[in-house]
């Protein structure tokens, strides 16, 4: 016998009912980013691997360890072979098609949202898959838009809270950083070097390679042993001027007059490196170990990193697999849908008349479920009552005398209805 195949390792078939769960948040989201006047942007799910290199960081875990790359082949003389990589994250490519599209020539502020799926080769367990979805959004712009206003910081957070609101989610946290600006992490990265100097000689091989290339780095290693030398490491708020203190300043009192609740955390520091200044996540205890239900933050230099023009920016992804896992945590599970009625044939001869009613009641904007004349009528039955609130039997006798018979599975009231009033008789 050949082998069964599975789906891939970190990979999952999502079905009905819980699909249903799946397609409200969308639905929310894409609702509550309408209210703020975000558009919809989607983006190839594979993207050159410079782009993810130079915008994501290749000290970074995503970059160094978790992406999937392959090298595609040229298919005519006319094409060069090219390292490709399937997407990690969104925002590298939001900003390659912003500068792609001279989106920064209108002048005005980009706020652009997308819904899909992401690529990490992580170890997989609950809440963690090699692909997982985001529901992810950007404001960017060039700085005359006004794209680097700490108001937009804490709209974009007061979005946030919303959304999670309309969902239905309550109890997350929302913990708030400032990484500064270039200028601050440089400093930073250099009193880093200088506090590891000592003691990067007893941590982990990646560490004592990061305190070199990119010390920041060092604060996303997950070794046990690192984390008593990591814990006593100086904190970027101490590395941040004065124009940075200041943005961030206002963006707490702007969330403070808009109503959001925040924890200030001084080791937020996120794992990608293109984050300045304001950096997020929200956490939710009913997660477990993988508690970020999203994260994101500010990349004033983003843009520029990939070779484009200047446009500070400001977005967020939530991990729309565990948004489904915490509404499930908190019991909002996907009912299974009940249908309206389920049209049941008595007899193969009857199928084609049967097609023509469940159209008809379809088309009156019914949810219909149709059986098969072949099953006996004590099957129909089971069949229906699993799945729909009444049953509709249609014999030889009802399709001539046009009175068919309705039991309704709640009451199990059973009813004469004429064919006429039936869409009527279903939508009460
Ligand atoms: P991130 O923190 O890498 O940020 O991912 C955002 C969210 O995606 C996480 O908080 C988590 O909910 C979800 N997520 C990440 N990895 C996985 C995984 N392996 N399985 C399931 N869920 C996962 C970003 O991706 C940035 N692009 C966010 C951003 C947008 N920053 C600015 N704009």
């Amino acid at each position: 016998m050949s082998q069964t195949l599975k789906a891939v390792r970190g990979t999952r078939d999502l079905l009905p009912p819980e699909t249903a769960l799946w397609n409200r948040i969308e639905a929310t989201a894409r609702a509550v980013f309408a209210r703020y006047n975000f558009g919809e942007i989607r983006t190839p799910i594979f993207e050159d691997t410079s782009l993810f290199a130079r915008g994501v960081g290749e000290e970074t875990d995503i970059v160094s360890k978790e992406m999937y790359t392959w090298e595609d082949r040229a298919r005519a003389q006319s094409e060069k072979a090219q390292s490709l990589t399937l997407r990690p994250e969104n925002t590298a490519g939001v900003v390659r098609a912003y500068i792609e599209h001279k989106l920064g020539e209108t002048g005005q502020l980009q706020k652009l949202y997308y819904i899909g799926p992401q690529f990490r080769r992580e170890r997989p367990q609950k809440g963690r898959y090699r692909q997982f979805f985001q529901i992810g959004a950007e404001v960017i712009g060039p700085p005359s838009s006004g794209s680097e206003s700490p108001l937009r910081d804490a709209e974009v957070l007061e979005m946030l809270a919303t959304l999670l609101d309309e969902l239905g989610i309550t109890g997350w946290t929302l913990e708030l950083n400032s990484v500064g600006s270039a200028a601050d992490r440089a400093r930073y990265n250099e009193t880093l070097r200088a506090a590891l100097a000592p003691v990067v000689g007893q941590m982990c091989e990646d560490c004592q390679r990061r305190a070199v290339t990119n010390p920041l780095r060092v604060l996303d290693c997950k070794v046990p042993e690192d984390q008593p030398i990591i814990e006593k490491l100086p904190v970027i708020a101490d590395s941040l001027d004065q124009e940075s203190k200041d943005h961030f300043a206002a963006v707490l009192t702007a969330l403070d007059a808009g109503g959001v609740t925040y924890k200030r955390n001084p080791r937020l520091v996120r794992g990608l490196d293109y984050y300045t200044r304001t950096t997020f996540e929200f956490t939710h205890g009913g997660l477990g170990a993988q508690n970020a239900l999203l994260g994101g933050g500010r990349y004033d230099g983003l843009s520029e990193a990939i070779g484009g023009p200047k446009a500070p920016g400001i977005g967020f992804a939530m991990g729309e697999d565990r948004l489904v896992l915490t509404l499930q945590a908190l019991d909002q599970k996907a009912a299974p849908p009940q249908v309206d009625a389920y049209v049941a044939p008595l007899g193969e001869t009857v199928n084609p008349a049967a097609l023509a009613l469940a159209r008809e009641l379809r088309r009156a904007g019914l949810r219909i479920e149709l059986g098969d004349g072949s099953f006996r009528l004590k099957k129909s039955f089971e069949a229906a009552d699993n799945v729909a609130r009444r049953i509709v039997i249609l014999g030889e006798d009802e399709v001539q005398s046009g009175i068919l018979t309705v039991k309704d599975f709640s009451t199990g009231v059973q009813s004469k209805v004429p064919r006429a009033e039936l869409v009527s008789f279903l939508k009460q």
